[in-house]
């Protein structure tokens, strides 16, 4: 399975969301890979967000080495399910969807609810973390 994290900055979520995502599976044995993007390019080719890294080290989980990348259009191949954090992310994957298909990999991570950016609010960090690690652990219940 492999499972493509998106938020728009790819600096606080999606960051979280991929070394969480990959730590979870790792440790219940699956062979799962996972990746992360964004949908806006500031950050392009930058490490994640120092709180992010932190909240996440709080953890037991190193997201220091990931890169920051753009989406693009040829992630509806590369992976088999698109997890956005929001619903503007979501409406920024679809508008590249080519068809049904693509449109039908792309899933809000928290099924009916968003995960906040916390880019603003330093308190958000540890918050969004759990978050994140919540729908993380619903989506091996219902993949794995
Ligand atoms: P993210 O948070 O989407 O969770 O990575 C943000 C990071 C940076 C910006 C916005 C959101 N920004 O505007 O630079």
């Amino acid at each position: 399975m492999k499972i493509l994290m998106v938020c728009l900055g790819n600096i606080c979520r999606s960051p979280l969301a991929e070394g969480i995502m990959q730590h979870l599976a790792n440790e219940a044995g699956l062979d799962w890979q996972i990746d992360s993007a964004g949908t806006g390019d500031w950050h392009i080719g930058r490490a994640p967000d120092r709180r992010s890294i932190k909240a996440a080290a709080d953890q037991g989980i190193d997201i220091s080495k990931q890169v920051c990348r753009l989406f693009r259009e040829s992630d509806f191949d590369d992976f088999d399910l698109i997890l956005v954090m929001d619903k503007s992310n979501l409406a920024n994957v679809l508008a590249l969807a080519r068809n049904i298909e693509d449109r039908g990999k792309v899933k809000l991570l928290l099924g009916d609810s968003i995960v906040p950016d916390p880019y603003y609010n330093d308190t958000q960090f540890a918050p969004v973390f759990k978050l994140i690690e919540a729908g993380c652990k619903k989506i091996i219940k219902v993949y794995s």
